[in-house]
């Protein structure tokens, strides 16, 4: 299915009831009664495409290198316009990229990690430059948190986000309070003129009860959609090609700026979405930053991430070994198989704990110590990067600048 054309109107407000109760919006997560998110019904409902084998291989033979784990596991799993900036790029043209975090609790988990290190990935092949969106707004209106403590955070998450790796030479990161000003505010009032009360209603489920600051935020995530927001890094150029790695649930945002772009003379941004991180306790949802037994976090000790895991990773395995012997581990419900299936790279030894365990010939206590052993070495080498950024490298990072090597 192609979807260059209009954008599917979707009613998030109404969804609920045609998804028999399954709701994605970028404030709620939930599957129905409790149970597993059906992703393709996401991809039916929002309108966007699945990324299939023969994209990912041909990601692989333009970048030159093997396709990112989160690719080879349909970590990263539906997209739009993907091939159109793919195209663009083998004929020469640039592209950027943009993602983004709202800063709402000091420690990140690891379900917050996964669209930075593939953008990381992302940059690395593409070799393209990259903005980050720090909304410290939004989350001082969602989460209710001052204005200053929405700042404090923003710059703690920005040492976490840098621990991930990014090129300083390619990448620029800002925060809303501080950036939006300029042509950044011009797109947004562009943007806003074409967006009713009806149409953010509907897209965002927003009532008559929420504040004005809420219902006028989505013209802030969509402006780094459009390349002449930037314009120490484009000039006034306001056709460069946006590439956005995100969860699904920020679709509505970019649904909204590919639905304006053609009106206000710009680009639509493509997309590429990755499906949820799921919690400790089972795939129902997303991991809660407020629920700290739901999620390993980056600040965890190797003895919180042994703890966690052993007491509350979900496990697919039989309650006797007898049992389990018999009939094997449903690896279909079993978080530690989803956990080592994102950052388990080795695809052979992954096969080989699957098999086993299913087979019931390995025991859910193996699986787990696997999984601590991977949990603890990525953890403990995001810790020791984050301990070496240092506030000067923030300012960097966040200096609107030039960056004349953006595109080598
Ligand atoms: N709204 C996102 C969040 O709460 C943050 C964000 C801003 C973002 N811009 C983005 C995420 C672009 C992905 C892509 O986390």
């Amino acid at each position: 299915m192609d979807n260059n054309g209009d954008e599917k109107n979707i009613n998030i407000a109404e969804s609920g009831d045609e998804d028999n109760g399954q709701i994605v919006t970028p404030w709620e997560v939930s599957a129905k009664d409790g149970g597993k998110i059906d992703y393709d019904k996401l991809i039916d409902k929002f309108g966007c495409q699945r990324l299939d084998l023969s994209l990912i291989q041909r990601i692989e033979r333009i970048t030159a290198r093997p396709a990112h784990v989160f690719l080879r596991r349909n970590v990263f799993f539906a997209h739009r316009d993907l091939n159109d900036v793919l195209d663009a790029f083998e004929r020469g043209e640039k592209f950027y990229l943009y993602t983004g975090r709202g800063p709402s609790s000091e420690a990140l988990h690891l379900g917050h990690l996964v669209p930075f290190m593939f953008t990381k990935y992302l940059q690395d092949a593409f070799k393209v430059p990259l903005v980050i969106q720090l909304t410290d707004d939004e989350k001082c209106m969602w989460k209710n948190l001052s204005v200053e403590e929405s700042i404090r955070l923003a710059r703690e998450n920005a040492k976490d986000i840098i621990a991930c790796g990014f090129d300083v030479s390619r990448t620029f990161i800002f925060t809303d309070f501080n950036y939006v000003g300029g042509i950044f505010y011009q797109n947004m009032i562009r943007i806003a003129k074409c967006v009713t009360l009806n149409k953010v209603f509907g897209i965002f489920g927003f009532t008559n009860e929420d504040h004005i600051g809420k219902i006028f935020f989505p013209t802030t995530e969509a402006a780094p959609a459009f390349s002449n927001s930037f314009p120490h890094l484009f000039g006034s150029q306001d056709n460069i090609r946006c590439l956005i790695p995100c969860a699904i649930d920020q679709d509505p945002y970019f649904r909204m700026a590919r639905d304006v772009a053609p009106r206000i003379g710009y680009q639509k941004p493509a997309l590429i979405e990755s499906s949820f991180f799921p919690a400790l306790q089972g795939e129902a949802g997303k991991m809660s930053g407020s629920d700290p037994n739901s999620a390993i976090f980056v600040t965890d000790s190797a003895k919180d991430i042994k703890n966690k895991v052993y007491k509350y990773a979900f496990s697919g395995g039989q309650d006797s070994k007898e049992k389990h012997q018999k009939y094997g581990a449903n690896l279909e419900v079993d978080i530690s198989i989803k956990y080592l299936g994102f950052f388990l790279e080795d695809d052979a030894e992954l096969e080989h704990i699957k098999t086993e365990y299913g087979a019931g010939r390995m025991f859910t206590g193996e699986v787990k110590n696997r999984l601590i052993e991977v949990l603890t070495e990525l953890i403990d080498r995001h810790q020791r990067a984050r301990a070496a950024v240092t506030e000067e490298m923030v300012d960097a990072f966040m200096a609107v600048r030039p960056l004349p090597h953006m595109f080598d």
